[in-house]
């Protein structure tokens, strides 16, 4: 424990391979020991005893010739390719599915009686067939797959919030139940499934599905389902293509990022003049926001909550539910005023914002924005110049509203990121970096932060904003903000 794992952002093509295809360069510092050590590690597994790779980085271009996944995967890919036909061509009452060997077979194959005593499905009819994951046994391990399939009620949502961009094609990357519903009730929305979960081979095409892995951009079986992928992607008709992403929620977020940026890419290389930017909807819980605006910060969060059926803290479900809802949002590209919401659900357009928010989400008009993320209705604290969790409450002393049981001052203050200087471990009032500046200048370090009861700023002494959100701070800090990544004259 407190070892740190830090992705290495470089290209993976030299990499040596694992099961799942290139490995990542991880960089691991532990806290006795200043310098990282650097090794290849797996992209998909976070459990070593899934996928125990582990090379050291010196070791790498010995260890990429020892095991030839590839060959494997290609001569899987074929064999399931010959049981797909071969079903296909099956009567439904003969059609079997082994959940123990995850195969579909036939009552007729001779290997048939393999399956004797393992769990296995019964007559497949063609409308099963295109609904696999209606009987497919969610592979629910929270480190690697954690398949939770989404509620009809939000597949419906998607459907209708498509229609509304005027979305014709759908990329569907770790989203099997998106397909299947796109597939089955949207006339005139096509859709391209990629994951990692290959029992989709004996279920589906090349044109329809490619076994892939999100976190190294990889495809299995090479180019005979990259090239149909591409093919897909191809928008001749202004067909309006959008990559919809639902990760597991474990997952790194700078890999998933490489690999939406290639897909990126490769679209615009392939319509140059018709469509240039992606749309992206990318599922992921509200509070790993900052995960996706680093990594993305073109991505803004739509207040829809997005509801799973086979998991309890993730949908909104009164009996099992958590009590606000679920906490897995949209991240997008996509101008939010476009979004719209459903009203039946409670959804209203706040005409401020310009954009769909929650039913308990309450506009602001000191934050100007509706602030809610949670779920719950935020209330604005003039302390602190911004809205906060309804149950929190605000400390003096660390100049910010908490939680109010089992606050320790010194504690919050050790974790707290500064407004000023953005700096870890103290609070504006204590920011030296900034009296240091202040006293170079001759300026004066404004005592207090409260005034009449509201909060004065210290980098411009005017009341009613905090730090933060100071209009100053650019033109005083030297403040840049480039992709994500601040400087400001404190570093
Ligand atoms: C949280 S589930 C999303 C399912 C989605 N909610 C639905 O209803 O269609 C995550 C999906 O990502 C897939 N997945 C997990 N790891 C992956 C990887 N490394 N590359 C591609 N797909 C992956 C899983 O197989 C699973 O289908
Ligand atoms: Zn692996
Ligand atoms: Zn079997
Ligand atoms: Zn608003
Ligand atoms: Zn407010
Ligand atoms: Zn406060
Ligand atoms: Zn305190
Ligand atoms: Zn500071
Ligand atoms: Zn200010």
């Amino acid at each position: 424990m407190g070892d740190k794992y830090k992705v290495v952002p470089e290209d993976v093509v030299n990499h040596p391979h694992c099961q799942h295809g290139p490995t990542l360069l991880f960089a691991r510092t532990s806290r006795n020991s200043q310098d990282p050590e650097f090794f290849y590690g797996c992209s998909a597994c976070r459990s070593r005893k899934e996928c125990p790779v582990w090379i050291p980085k010196d070791e790498g271009s010995l260890q990429s010739r020892k095991t030839n996944w590839s060959e494997k995967h290609f001569k899987f890919g074929l064999s399931r390719r010959t049981v797909r036909e071969k079903i296909l061509a099956t009567k439904a009452k003969h059609r079997r599915y082994c959940h123990d060997c995850d195969s579909l077979f036939s009552k007729k194959d001779k290997s048939a009686r393999t399956h004797i005593d393992h769990d296995v499905l019964v007559g497949i009819t063609d409308e099963g067939l295109k609904e696999p994951t209606k009987f497919l046994r969610p592979k629910d391990d929270e480190k690697t797959q954690a398949q939770y399939f989404f509620t009809d009620e939000t597949l419906r949502t998607f459907h209708r919030i498509f229609r509304k961009l005027g979305i014709r094609k759908v990329v569907c990357m770790g989203a099997p139940r998106l397909h299947e519903y796109l597939k089955i009730h949207s006339n005139g929305i096509q859709s391209y499934l990629l994951d990692i979960d290959k029992r989709f081979l004996d279920f589906y095409g090349d044109d329809e599905f490619a076994w892939y892995n999100m976190f190294n951009n990889y495809f299995f079986l090479g180019n005979r389902q990259q090239d149909e992928f591409e093919k897909f992607l191809v928008d001749t008709l202004n067909e309006n293509v959008l990559l919809f992403v639902d990760p597991p929620f474990g997952c790194r977020s700078e890999p998933l990022t490489q690999s939406i940026k290639e897909i990126s890419r490769t679209f615009g290389r392939l319509n140059n003049a018709n469509q240039s930017l992606l749309p992206v909807f990318w599922i992921f819980p509200y509070y790993m926001e900052n995960y996706v605006k680093n990594s993305m910060p073109e991505m803004e969060m739509c207040d829809y909550k997005v509801d799973y059926m086979n998991h309890n803290s993730y949908s909104s479900d009164k009996e099992t539910s958590r009590k606000f809802g679920s906490p897995v949002r949209i991240f997008t590209n996509v101008p939010l005023k476009q979004i719209e919401l459903p009203e039946s659900e409670g959804y209203k357009y706040c005409s401020l914002c310009k954009r769909w928010v929650a039913a308990e989400n309450q506009h602001c008009t000191y934050c100007r924005d509706c602030p809610s993320k949670n779920g719950q209705s935020y209330r604005h604290c003039q302390l602190c110049a911004t809205c906060v969790k309804p149950n929190y409450v605000h400390c003096r002393s660390c100049g910010r509203c908490t939680q109010a049981s089992g606050h320790s001052c010194a504690e919050y203050q050790a974790a707290l990121n500064c407004w000023i200087c953005r700096k870890r471990g103290h609070s504006e009032r204590k920011c030296t970096a900034w009296t240091e500046i202040l006293k170079r200048t001759g300026a004066k370090h404004g005592a207090s932060n409260v005034r009449k009861g509201k909060r004065r700023c210290l980098i411009c002494s005017v009341v009613g904003h905090n730090e933060k959100r100071c209009p100053q701070r650019e033109r005083l800090l030297k403040e840049v903000t480039f992709l994500g990544q601040v400087s400001n004259i404190f570093d």
